[in-house]
Order: structure tokens, then C-alpha cells, then sequence
């Protein structure tokens, strides 16, 4: 119950972390509303289940990387619930890995849609709630930005604009209350690593100096969760490594 009264939206939550971050934030009583791009089938079952368990919920198909989309999500959570407190930019689609020698600018183009423009019309759109509630945006990184790997340029590019776009707001929307910050999760077992061999995400596992094996949706969940707390009322412009210490240099 710790977010009873709140209104949380996340983008992308059919599947994988977002799923599990709209489960946990209805599970402590926020309100939240959430976008899906292709799963209409997926938000709807996460709807029944998050209200059989008494929680608030919407899911609205609304593209991040469409403005107009984004504008229409944000009115409907406003009409619903009345305000907005906490943004999650999480949407992201799983792509090919390819080296920068055969990657195009459609490549970068299409990271830098989902991965700047959408965070960007999300934060531009729940702005003004957000100023009201004195809110706070979390964005989701990943280790792979951190610390890259072969054949992931045009996310890594994308993913450091992010990190960025970050930090330059927690200096720019202190003056509002509104606390900005990342979560960074390692690799997980979702749609967005469904072309790894078993083998890749084991070695993975074996390179997680936190009880040598990868995380899980719900545990980087929780950790977005604490970010959101009012305990954490000081904390803006950070980075929390939610990976079992995975790519911690
Ligand atoms: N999985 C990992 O190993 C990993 C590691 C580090 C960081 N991350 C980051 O964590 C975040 C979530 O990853 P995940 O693995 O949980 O993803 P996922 O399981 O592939 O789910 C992606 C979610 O985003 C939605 N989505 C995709 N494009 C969208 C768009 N343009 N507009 C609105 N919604 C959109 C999808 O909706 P549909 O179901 O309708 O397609 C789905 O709900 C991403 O930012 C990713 O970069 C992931």
C-alpha cells in the first residue's frame, strides 16, 4: 500500500518489465495506466487480472514514438484518474543484432525513436500533471549502454542519449519538485533477448557476481518501485544498477 493515492503510467507494460511493474505498482495501490504497441490480446488479461485483485488499471495501445498517441494516453489517465505522479519510459522492441559496418541509419533512426522521442513525448505530455503532484520520471537504461558489447551500436547510442536526457532534466525539473532518474537493468529472460542462445543467457548468468545468475522482470520491478517511494524524496539524477552487479565497472 505503499503508493495508495498515486498515479503511475508505464510505457509498455504487455510484457516483460513492464508487466511485472504494472502488477507491483497496482499491488501497493497506485492507479496506473499503461501503452502497449501490438499486444492488445496481452492488456487485456493484464487489466482482469490486476482488477480481480482490486486493483486500478488501463493499458492503451499508444506508439511512444507518436506524439499525438502519447498526448491521447496521457488525457485518458488524466480523465481517469485525475492526476499523474510517477512516469516509467520502459517501451522498447527487441531488434537484430548487427555490427556498425552492416547497420544502416535506419538502424540508429528507429533506437533513437523508441528510446529518445518516446521518453521525450511521454515527459513533454505528463509535464504539466507531473509539476502539480510534484512528480517523478524514472527512465530504464541497460548495462549493455554502460558497458557495450559486439553488435549493439545503434542501442547503445540510443541508451546514452537516454542516460542524458536524464540527467539534464533532474537539474532542470528540481525547480518543480520533480525528481528524474535511471534504473538500469542487466539481461533478463524477455522478448528482448529471445534471439540469445540458452547458452548466451546462461554465460551471462555466470558473469553476475550477485549469486551468479541474471535477474528477473519482478526484481527489477521492485527496484523501480523504491525509486518511486517517498523515501527516496532526495534522490534525482541517479543511476541504480538493478543488475546483481553485472557490468558494474
Ligand atoms: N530484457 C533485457 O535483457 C533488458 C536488459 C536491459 C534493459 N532492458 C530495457 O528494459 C526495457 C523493457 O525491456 P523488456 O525486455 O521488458 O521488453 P519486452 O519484454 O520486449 O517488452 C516490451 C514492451 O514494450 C512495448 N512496446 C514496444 N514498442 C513500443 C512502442 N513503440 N510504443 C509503446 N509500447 C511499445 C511492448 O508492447 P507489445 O507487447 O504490444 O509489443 C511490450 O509491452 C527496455 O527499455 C529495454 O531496453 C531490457
Amino acid at each position: 500500500m505503499r503508493l495508495k493515492g498515486k498515479v503511475a503510467l508505464v510505457t509498455g507494460g504487455t510484457r516483460g518489465i513492464g508487466n511485472a511493474l504494472v502488477r507491483k505498482l497496482a499491488a501497493e495501490r497506485a492507479a496506473v495506466g499503461f501503452t502497449y504497441l501490438k499486444h492488445e490480446d496481452l492488456a487485456r488479461e493484464l487489466e482482469e487480472s490486476v482488477r480481480k485483485n482490486g486493483g486500478q488499471v488501463f493499458g492503451m495501445k499508444a506508439d511512444v514514438r507518436n506524439a499525438a498517441e502519447v498526448n491521447a494516453f496521457v488525457s485518458h489517465a488524466v480523465s481517469q484518474f485525475g492526476r499523474i505522479d510517477l512516469v516509467i519510459n520502459n517501451a522498447h522492441q527487441a531488434y537484430e543484432a548487427k555490427f556498425f559496418e552492416d547497420a544502416t541509419w535506419e538502424d540508429f533512426q528507429r533506437e533513437i525513436d523508441q528510446l529518445v522521442k518516446g521518453p521525450f513525448n511521454m515527459i513533454q505530455a505528463a509535464l504539466p500533471h507531473l509539476k502539480k503532484c510534484r512528480g517523478s520520471i524514472i527512465n530504464i537504461g541497460s548495462t549493455m549502454a554502460r558497458a557495450p558489447r559486439f553488435k549493439h551500436s545503434f542501442y547503445v547510442t540510443a541508451k546514452r542519449a537516454l542516460y542524458g536526457l536524464t540527467e539534464a532534466l533532474a537539474l532542470e525539473l528540481g525547480k518543480h519538485g520533480i525528481r528524474v532518474n535511471m534504473v538500469t537493468p542487466g539481461p533478463l529472460n524477455t522478448e528482448h533477448n529471445a534471439s540469445h542462445p540458452a547458452e548466451r543467457m546462461k554465460k551471462f548468468g555466470e558473469e553476475t557476481p550477485l549469486n551468479n545468475r541474471i535477474g528477473t522482470p519482478e526484481e527489477v520491478a521492485d527496484a523501480i518501485i523504491l525509486l518511486a517511494l517517498e523515501e527516496a524524496r532526495l534522490i534525482t539524477g541517479a543511476d541504480v544498477l538493478a543488475s546483481g552487479g553485472f557490468a558494474i565497472a
